[in-house]
């Protein structure tokens, strides 16, 4: 035997029975769930990381709409947050100040409060939000909902770790990187809003394993499978070019060798088209699972709002062989 996975420990961890305790570890949601009445619910959710972009204070911005992500993907309205931090003690303590500057813009622009946190020192940096919101216990929006016949919105266009790759080595065109970074700062506030408007039936949001692994994670809660039409997908400017030129993130692989097995490609996809599917993303748009009759609504609605870049990208049908589908 090799040595254990993640998923193995993570699973050999005590389940909570506590029936107040709607959404927990047994699935693999957005957020924690706690019932602490018939009509108020918790949502409680941490997430940090290292810097993805050079400016300390967009990284401190970026890092907390990404983590207030998840509270919106349950369909709650962000409370309370606290800071999570570290930093090494050969950098000056100003960079710091202005990462956290940075996620507390964000926050106050969520109309929620940061009231403490913590700093460890490490050698590398890391910033991020443990957060709390609220919902009404039968308005919240799990990753199983999805039914078939539903049609799936994607409400920010892809490539933001290929993006950030391209960054890193110089070669990210301006505009390129202007939007990366426009959208990665961006809450998903008024996504989440509207997507309770419309009566979505599933949402998650799309961050680190990709538009196909949190796909996979919906199209397994809910006991369907996804279909995505590849024509249909939003990238960012830039992204096939980068992608073509091989700047891909080492997630890019994680994610595919992992979900390989789940997903069927029309074999006339080339590799790098397939690859901006299982880019990672950071502080990535919403997954929403809708009823078909209302999608063009909520497609509307998102436009109104500001989000015109939102798309449906597939549909949901029912469990078939691969928990997946990509057409082109
Ligand atoms: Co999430
Ligand atoms: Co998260
Ligand atoms: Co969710």
């Amino acid at each position: 035997m090799g040595p254990a996975t993640l998923a193995q420990v993570l699973r050999q961890l005590p389940l909570s029975q506590d029936p107040a305790l709607l959404v927990g570890l047994h699935t693999a949601d957005d957020a924690a769930v706690y019932k602490i009445t018939e009509d108020l619910a918790l949502i409680h959710t941490a997430d940090f990381f290292t810097p993805v972009v050079d400016d300390p204070y967009v990284f401190g911005q970026i890092a907390a709409a990404n983590a207030l992500s998840d509270v919106y993907a349950m369909g709650g309205r962000p409370l309370l947050a606290l800071n999570i931090a570290c930093f090494p003690s050969c950098l000056p303590v100003e960079v710091l100040g202005e990462i956290l500057r940075g996620g507390a813009e964000k926050v106050r622009e969520a109309g929620a409060i940061i009231a403490g946190g913590h700093t460890v020192q490490d050698d590398e940096p890391k910033y991020g939000l443990s957060v709390a919101g609220l919902a009404h216990p039968r308005e919240i929006i799990t990753n199983a909902g999805a039914r078939p016949g539903d049609l799936l919105i994607l409400t920010k266009p892809l490539g933001t770790g290929i993006i950030c790759t391209a960054i890193k080595a110089e070669m990210a065109p301006p505009e390129a990187s202007r939007a990366a970074i426009e959208q990665m700062t961006a809450l998903n506030a008024k996504a989440s809003f509207v997507m309770k408007e419309a009566g979505a039936h599933a949402c998650t949001d799309i961050t680190g394993f990709g538009l196909l692994g949190h796909a996979a994670e919906m199209a397994s809660a809910g006991g369907v499978s996804l279909v995505f039409h590849l024509h249909t997908i939003p990238l960012l400017p830039g992204v096939m070019e980068l992608a073509a030129m091989g700047l891909i993130p080492a997630g890019t692989y994680h994610n595919r060798d992992f979900l390989n097995e789940q997903v069927s490609f029309d074999p006339a996809i080339p590799p790098e088209r397939r690859a901006i599917l299982f880019d990672p993303q950071t502080s990535g748009g919403l997954l929403i699972a809708v009823a078909g009759e209302k999608a063009d609504f909520l497609l509307k609605r998102l436009a109104e709002e500001g989000l015109g870049e939102a798309r449906v990208i597939g549909r949901v049908a029912e469990k078939g062989e691969s928990l997946l589908r990509v057409e082109t």
